[in-house]
């Protein structure tokens, strides 16, 4: 049942939960018009404290797409916050006036204080360098969409696996299906934090970490490529250093499998070459639209309206 609840960690829902939210975005998919009055009376809050395209846009398209209406900010220096508001107090104002809310904050573990404060439903959408569920739906639905569910298969991630939140995310859900093994290729400093290295080995999920992407590339049904973070580097020069460890081109490609999927949660820098984009198995842009399906399935399951 997940009326009322909140999504801070791909943990706070069963796979019975999440199933239920998936084979809804997937009839969503198939016909999102049958829903368009669906959350008619009904007001989403979306409380930007960092930038985004992807999870606002897709969040507030979701929103009016099911018939509903959208309030918020994505520029935090708009409303009291400037004036030293807490996210608590934020948060309490905020649920005299929506239905539920979303959150993304420079914070890690900003979105769990401040559903600590209110009883109607709050979504994480990307806290600090820690974790961003709502990108982990947005994949899970697009490889279910490729290759039909998500066991019995090969991750490889690449980047920044050290402050990319949605590889943290997509490994701790991945980590609870059967037959799922990951290849990590980062750079030896921007390698799986600590958390989500006692996630996979709790639950012996196989793994291997490697500096290498192109001889691992034939073994992977699905590559995430990720950007390096630079906004959460303490200082520059180590970012201009790493920034271009991993750059996927046309040339490796050849070398990958003609299964390979590429996903990248976006937005890209320049880890994925505009060479790739007409590649048949290059899906990021897909991952993006399948983003508003999915927000539209939670967004309806969370208010019990489906
Ligand atoms: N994938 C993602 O979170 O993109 P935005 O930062 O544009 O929301």
């Amino acid at each position: 049942m997940l009326k009322g609840k909140s999504l801070i960690d791909p943990s706070d829902f069963s796979k019975e939960e999440f199933r239920e939210i998936f084979d809804l975005a997937h009839e969503i998919a198939k016909d999102p018009l049958k829903y368009k009055k669906s959350c008619e009376d009904k007001i989403l809050a979306t409380l930007f404290f960092e930038p985004s395209t992807r999870t606002r846009f897709s969040f507030e398209a979701a929103m009016l797409r099911l018939g509903g209406q959208v309030i918020g900010f994505s520029e935090p220096n708009s409303s009291s916050v400037a004036k030293g508001e807490s996210i608590a107090d934020t948060i309490r104002t905020v649920e005299n006036y929506a239905d539920l809310a979303v959150i993304r904050h420079p914070k890690e573990g900003a979105p769990r204080v401040a559903v600590q404060s209110v009883k109607f439903p709050v979504i994480n959408a990307g806290d600090g360098g820690h974790l961003h569920p709502t990108q982990t739906l947005t994949d899970i639905l697009t490889i279910e969409m490729l290759k039909g569910s998500v066991e019995n298969k090969v991750y490889g991630f690449c980047g920044d696996l050290k402050f990319g939140r949605t590889v943290h995310s997509l490994i701790k859900f991945l980590s609870n299906y059967e037959g799922v093994r990951f290849i990590l290729v980062s750079p030896e400093e921007l390698t799986i934090p600590e958390f989500v290295r006692e996630e996979i080995t709790r639950k012996n999920v196989p793994f291997i970490e490697v500096d290498k992407l192109r001889e691992h590339l034939k073994e992977m049904d699905f590559l995430y490529m990720t950007r390096v973070q630079k906004e959460r580097f303490f200082n520059e020069e180590d970012y201009i250093r790493l920034k271009d460890s991993f750059i996927l081109d046309a040339e490796k490609m050849k070398h990958a499998g003609p299964e390979t999927y590429i996903l990248h949660p976006l937005p890209r820098v320049n880890e994925i070459s505009i060479d790739v984009d007409d590649d048949p198995r290059a899906q990021y842009f897909n991952q993006a639209r399948n983003g508003m399906y999915v927000r539209m399935a939670l967004i309806l399951k969370l208010l019990g309206i489906k």
